[in-house]
């Protein structure tokens, strides 16, 4: 699959690691150009995919795009992309912490990072919630443990999810439908808690949330 990351930042190596590592290829944009290019150069050889640098005044060629940058920057991003995110599935990774207190999200009450990203899209974008539980390091090694990582996965169009998921399988991840858009709320909360959890755990953000099944 082609997809591209917007973002050359931790979450843009992680992802992009992954999703090289599954064959696909990743065109990535940054703000610095510069990075974007150093970032798709050392993707370019993690597999059997390829991995790009774009400028960002370019159409956008894939189908699938992956705001991985922060939440509220990733509002002013899908304002910065507008009509070229029409038609495409737009992956919000965010998890919006608040990050002068540490101590919860931004986000609005009653919505999310996801749902806010949404109302922003052109209405023929369909916007997908995951990656928000998976540290950037653990998503470089595709593993914590010697367990392959979950991906939840939320979101209203059944077939955009299953391409995010598809995605992830391909990178070694195991996607776990998580439900409607809504369902990003808890998510992010979720990966909140996971982040507040490092000092406790002493993993240094690298550790992994997984649902275990029978
Ligand atoms: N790090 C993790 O382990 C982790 C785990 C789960 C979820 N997340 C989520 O993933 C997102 C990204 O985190 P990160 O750690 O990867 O951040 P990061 O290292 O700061 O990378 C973000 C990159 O995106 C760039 N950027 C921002 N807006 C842009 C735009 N409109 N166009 C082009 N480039 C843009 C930034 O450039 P500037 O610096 O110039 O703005 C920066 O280079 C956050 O929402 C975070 O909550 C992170």
């Amino acid at each position: 699959m082609e997809v591209t990351i917007i973002g050359a930042g931790n979450m843009g190596r992680g992802i992009g690691t992954r999703l090289v590592a599954g064959a696909n290829t990743v065109t990535i944009i940054d703000h610095d150009p510069d990075q974007a290019a150093q970032l798709a150069e050392e993707l370019d050889g993690v597999g059997d995919g390829h991995a790009v640098a774009a400028a960002a005044d370019q159409p956008l060629q894939d189908e699938v795009v992956i705001l991985a940058v922060w939440y509220p920057a990733s509002l002013d991003a899908v304002e910065e992309f507008a009509d070229r995110l029409d038609g495409k599935i737009v992956v919000d990774i965010s998890n919006p912490v608040d990050t002068e207190t540490f101590d919860g999200l931004v986000t609005p009450a009653n919505s999310s990072a996801a749902e806010e990203v949404e109302k922003k899209a052109p209405s023929g974008a369909r916007v997908v919630k995951a990656f928000n539980t998976t540290f950037a390091g653990t998503l470089v090694a595709g593993q914590v443990g010697g367990e392959s990582l979950n991906v939840f996965i939320a979101g209203d169009d059944e077939s955009a999810k299953d391409t995010v998921s598809e995605l992830a399988r391909s990178g070694g991840l195991t996607p776990v439908d998580a439900g409607p858009l809504k369902r990003a709320r808890q998510l992010e909360q979720l990966g909140f808690l996971h982040m507040s959890l490092q000092e406790s755990l002493g993993t240094s953000y690298g550790s992994g949330v997984k649902v275990v099944t029978p």
